[in-house]
């Protein structure tokens, strides 16, 4: 199956559509990344549910869960590239997505495996309420972590991805960066969370925003962007099993490359059962038995359409190849 498609020149045409000047700070990189890590971000070890494999996300009941209000954005930008390359199943699509959009922003190169199905239909999505609550602390971190199977240090490495994007308050409600320099995949993240002097964000008078925390970056003036960390971005430094992971990837780069490389690795791989033929079936939700194929679902849409838009409605042209 890996050899009869080029999936070579998907990686090609995902890296040419990354930049794009009049989004955000210039690249789709990093809403890529959210949607590799939310497609994958609700697998649950007990019931052995979710995960990427379905690529769910084209369903309302998970693509308009509030938790991945703004991923309609990251999936419109990749219909160039499934219009294409029509025969990729979106859960490779997305995930790949995510690999290639670290690595060509300067992160490490993610093992990555193709094989995933799409669902055919909603039955077999998993609930809602599974991705984290950023309003929340080192307990909840720990909730929906462990249900993914990952320990305290591969969710501190995991947490680094904030090294890239923002918050945006029409999507998540929060606002800002989490560095200076957010299309550039480093340990830049783990510094400042140790280095810079957070307060309560001063919300000057705007009503119904979200309790984060604020500072200004080194070197930056009065009107310059403030940086932002969410409550659970700081329950990094304030969790004694969390923090001493933190101070390690705040001086050694490479540890937090090699640690991040492998939970990431690992998060887009949750779930996902290949058969001797190297396609992940669905055997294991519904007990049907059967061979699965390398069978992708049709194209979505080629414009952000009601059923694939979110809550927010907002139109944003697709990226072109
Ligand atoms: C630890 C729990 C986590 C929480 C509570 C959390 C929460 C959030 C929130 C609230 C946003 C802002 C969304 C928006 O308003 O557009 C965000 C953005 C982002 N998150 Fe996380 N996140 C977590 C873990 C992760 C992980 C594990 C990854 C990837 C490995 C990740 C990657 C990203 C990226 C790249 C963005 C920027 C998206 C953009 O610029 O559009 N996050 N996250």
């Amino acid at each position: 199956m890996q050899n009869s498609r080029d999936f070579e020149a998907v990686r090609n045409d995902i890296t040419k559509i990354l930049r794009k000047p009049e989004y955000d700070d210039g690249s789709i990189g990093p809403v890529l990344v959210r949607l590799a890590w939310h497609a994958s971000g609700t697998y649950d070890k007990e019931t052995d549910t979710g995960g990427s494999n379905g690529a769910g996300m084209r369903y309302e009941e998970e693509g308009g869960d509030p938790a991945n209000a703004g991923l309609q954005h990251a999936r419109v930008f990749l219909e160039a590239i499934k219009e294409k390359h029509s025969w990729i199943t979106y859960s490779d699509l997305w995930t790949l997505a995510g690999v290639v959009a670290i690595e060509q922003m300067g992160g490490p190169k993610i093992p990555w495996k193709p094989g995933r199905s799409d669902f055919a239909n909603d039955s077999l999505l998993p609930p809602r309420g599974r991705l984290p609550d950023a309003a929340q602390g080192s307990d909840h971190l720990r909730w929906v972590f462990y249900k993914m199977n990952m320990n305290d240090q591969e969710i501190v490495a995991l947490s680094g991805a904030h090294s890239l994007g923002r918050c945006h308050s029409d999507r998540s409600g929060f606002e800002g960066p989490w560095v200076p320099n957010p299309t550039r995949f480093s340990n830049q993240y783990y510094k400042l969370l140790l280095k810079l002097k957070w307060q309560p964000k001063n919300w000057k008078g705007r009503q119904g925003m979200p309790f984060q925390w604020a500072a200004k970056a080194p070197g930056v003036g009065d009107d310059g962007e403030e940086l932002m960390m969410l409550p659970t971005d700081m329950a990094l430094i304030q969790d004694p099993s969390f923090r001493p992971w933190v101070e390690k990837y705040a001086t050694d780069k490479d540890l937090f490359f090699d640690h991040f490389t492998k939970a990431f690795a690992k998060l887009i791989e949750l779930g996902v059962y290949r058969n001797e033929q190297g396609i992940a079936t669905f055997d294991h939700l519904n007990n049907s038995g059967g061979m699965a194929e390398y069978k992708s679902a049709p194209q979505k849409s080629m414009r952000p359409g009601a059923s694939d838009s979110g809550k927010d409605g907002v139109q944003i042209s697709r990226a072109r190849l």
